[in-house]
């Protein structure tokens, strides 16, 4: 006999499987065309470069300089404009590289190319990424007592009018909104006018990838050849970062003490002890946030207990 919660994690394994090879089959078939399309365009400027100096340069000569020029570029040196580019360790490119290390973002863009830096580099994240987790968890602690006044007063002011369930959607739409508008909308206003290749739908994307800390880094802030103030820009957009997690964890952070939105608890082991509490003291199923509010720990401390009990 398998445990309640082990019969649900293999469905859910199955069910994740399938998600998977789905995306897989829909960037396959959307990507596709148009890397094709590119490749052409390609061939294209590649034929018509060599038939236009026939004389002087050779199929082989090209596919070497190449070659050369896109090792380089894939170890973030670019050839452009003979080679001038700014150093990527400058202060404000280093600071931008360091915040992206320390916050598992990760583009790739730029990396370290010494052994030394690849050294550094490990013995930096492994103090950093806890570092920055603790750091990230006791700010959102206590912004989670701002948060949690907000929730007492829509409490006191709608309690009459909506469920507790209810008021708790209200106050994570409000940070949701708030988390929209500050996080992803204004900043992707901001880059939309400083970036000039960039469009609205380039620059949010960029700031999902970034506040998700996918970090894909086929977009980054500041990169462009003629960029003003590049060492200011990167700084702010790290700033931009650090502040940007903090206010995607408190949401989070909100979400998790939600325990109807908690849909992770089907699935874990303490879910089969809860069930089997239920069906020995027959609870009613409105007793159970209270249970599951306990044990949401994820970010402890800043719990409003004064509202549950009201
Ligand atoms: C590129 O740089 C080299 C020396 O670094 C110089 O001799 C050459 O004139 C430059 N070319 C252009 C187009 O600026």
């Amino acid at each position: 006999m398998l445990r309640r919660s082990t019969s649900r994690i293999l469905i859910l394994g199955a069910f994740y499987a399938l998600y998977l090879v789905i995306g897989a089959s829909v960037f396959c078939a959307i990507e596709g065309p148009d890397e094709n399309k590119r490749k052409q365009e390609l061939k294209d400027i590649r034929k018509t470069f060599l038939e236009g100096h026939t004389s002087c340069i050779t199929d082989g000569e090209l596919e070497a300089f190449i070659e050369k020029i896109v090792e380089a570029q894939n170890r973030g040196v670019s050839a452009i404009k003979n080679v001038t580019s700014e150093s990527n360790w400058s202060f404000g490119q280093s600071l931008f590289f360091a915040g992206t290390i320390l916050t598992t973002i990760g583009y790739g863009h730029v990396t370290p190319l010494s052994e030394g830096g690849k050294v550094f580099c490990v013995v930096y994240a492994l103090i950093g990424i806890p570092l920055t987790l603790i750091l990230f968890t006791a700010i959102v602690e206590r912004l989670m007592l701002l948060t949690n006044a907000i929730l007492s007063l829509l409490e006191k002011k709608l309690s009459h009018i909506l469920t507790y369930l209810q008021v708790r959607l209200l106050h994570l739409a409000i940070i949701f909104t708030f988390l929209l508008v500050f996080i992803f909308i204004t900043p992707a206003v901001i880059f939309t006018c400083i970036e000039k290749r960039w469009n609205f739908l380039d620059s949010f994307y960029y700031c999902f990838i970034s506040m998700t800390t996918i970090g894909l880094g086929d977009y980054i802030p500041g990169d462009d050849v003629n960029q003003q103030n590049r060492a200011l820009y990167k700084i702010l957009t790290t700033v931009y970062l650090f502040i940007g997690l903090t206010i995607m964890m408190l949401t989070l952070a909100t979400i998790y003490e939600i325990p109807e939105l908690n849909i992770g608890s089907h699935f874990y082991l303490k879910s089969d002890a809860e069930h089997e509490t239920e069906k020995q003291t027959l609870r009613k199923p409105t007793n159970n946030y209270n249970a599951a509010e306990t044990e949401q720990s994820t970010f402890g401390g800043a719990k409003d207990n004064e509202a549950l009990t009201e």
